[in-house]
């Protein structure tokens, strides 16, 4: 069977956690539109995301980034030529709102709807670009590392399907960064607060990276977490706990300089590890091309490490734009836009929202 031809323009729909998205890609991957409405006001005050408030503020967001979306992008809803709207992993209520308004534009347009996985537009957000030009070709072999909120994955992706080399064991790299943000009284989420203070100082007493017996390449920052907790209690800093207020609980300038240095040696003790795994899977493989993505992909620090990273083992490392680290609906749109282009699936209409959803199980693209 001859593959369909790329639709000339793909909508992209993300509503899986706590930003609500839209976005139009032009058939070559070109990002027409993209529009965000983070809902992290909505979420601060309760420390995390509440996944009720969630799906119900993407409700409310959802039809007016549709027309900002379209209209941005200069496109009319009947040039749409495919939808493509995140089904998995994350929260049912959240995913279900963008998942049935894609397959209910779809019907109503008569056009494919193709339903994405996250990681996958993730480890795809690389090869777009923003600067109008269509997206950088994507190779048939890639390694994918996934540092987020809720990932630290390192993927395979072979060209006949997408293998795990690594994951978490326990807490993932942004998930870190929130419950240390969240001990100091730095508020959610920690990740940006963090950058911007560790930043400014130099480390002072590295934390160890950890190792685990039988060799593998997982990852593991729970005792990371443990320790940042002990020596908090050493400065005096006790963990905050409780519902915090709207505003975080110390604020950013009042940050003394023994915990700037912690904050800096934890920062330094997420990258280490990160570069320690990619350098031992390096030393038993070869690796094509390295995309990392996912919210953490946004720090300073392991954007400028792994640059240096990939020239001192001559390969090519691939970091997305700083606004597409986040979740967003251009890199949903273009995994679906990649995946339209192939041969279509029956029963994509019928795609459940899922919670989880193993990206190994994907069939290759
Ligand atoms: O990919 P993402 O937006 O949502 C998930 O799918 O999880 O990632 C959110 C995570 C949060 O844990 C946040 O603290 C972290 O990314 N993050 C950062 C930075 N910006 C966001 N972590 C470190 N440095 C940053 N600049
Ligand atoms: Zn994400």
């Amino acid at each position: 069977m001859t593959p369909p031809t790329p639709p000339r323009y793909v909508l992209g729909i993300e509503s899986s956690c706590d930003e609500t998205s839209v976005a139009i890609l032009g058939g070559d991957g070109r990002v027409l539109s993209s529009v965000v409405s983070s809902q992290i006001a909505a979420h601060q005050r309760y420390g995390g995301v509440v996944p009720e408030i969630a799906a119900r503020a993407h409700l409310q967001n959802l039809p007016v980034l549709l027309d900002e979306a379209l209209s941005a992008a200069g496109v009319g809803m009947g040039d749409v030529g495919a939808v493509a709207a995140t089904a998995g992993p994350g929260l049912v209520g959240a995913l279900l709102v963008g998942l049935s308004e894609g397959k209910g534009i779809a019907l109503g347009l008569g056009v494919p709807f193709v339903p994405v996985h996250h990681i996958e537009g993730h480890c795809l957000s690389p090869f777009l670009r923003l600067d109008g030009g269509p997206s950088r070709p994507i190779p048939d072999a890639f390694t994918a590392l996934v540092v987020s909120g809720g990932h630290t994955h390192l993927y395979r992706f072979t060209g006949a399907g997408i293998d795990l080399a690594a994951r978490t064991r326990d807490d993932a790299a942004g998930e870190a960064y929130d419950k240390v943000a969240k001990m100091t009284g730095l508020g959610y989420p920690g990740g940006p607060v963090i950058d911007r203070i560790a930043a400014a100082v130099k480390i002072a007493d590295p934390f160890p990276v950890p190792q685990f017996k039988d060799g593998s390449l997982d990852f593991s920052f729970s005792g990371l977490k443990t320790a940042v907790r002990e020596r908090l209690s050493a400065l005096g800093v006790s963990p905050a706990t409780g519902v915090p207020g709207d505003r975080p609980a110390l604020a950013e300038a009042d940050v003394s300089l023994r915990l700037r240095e912690l904050l800096a040696d934890f920062q330094e003790a997420v990258v280490r590890q990160l570069e320690d795994r990619l350098t031992r899977l390096l030393a038993r493989e070869r690796i094509p091309l390295l995309t990392v993505s996912g919210g953490v992909a946004a720090n300073s620090l392991l954007r400028e490490r792994l640059a240096i990273w990939g020239r001192r083992n001559g390969l090519e490392v691939l970091l997305p734009e700083r606004a597409l680290t986040s979740d967003n609906a251009a890199m949903i749109a273009f995994a679906g836009l990649r995946r339209a282009g192939r041969e279509p699936v029956e029963g994509e209409m019928d795609a459940p929202a899922r919670s989880r959803w193993p990206l190994e199980s994907l069939r290759p693209c």
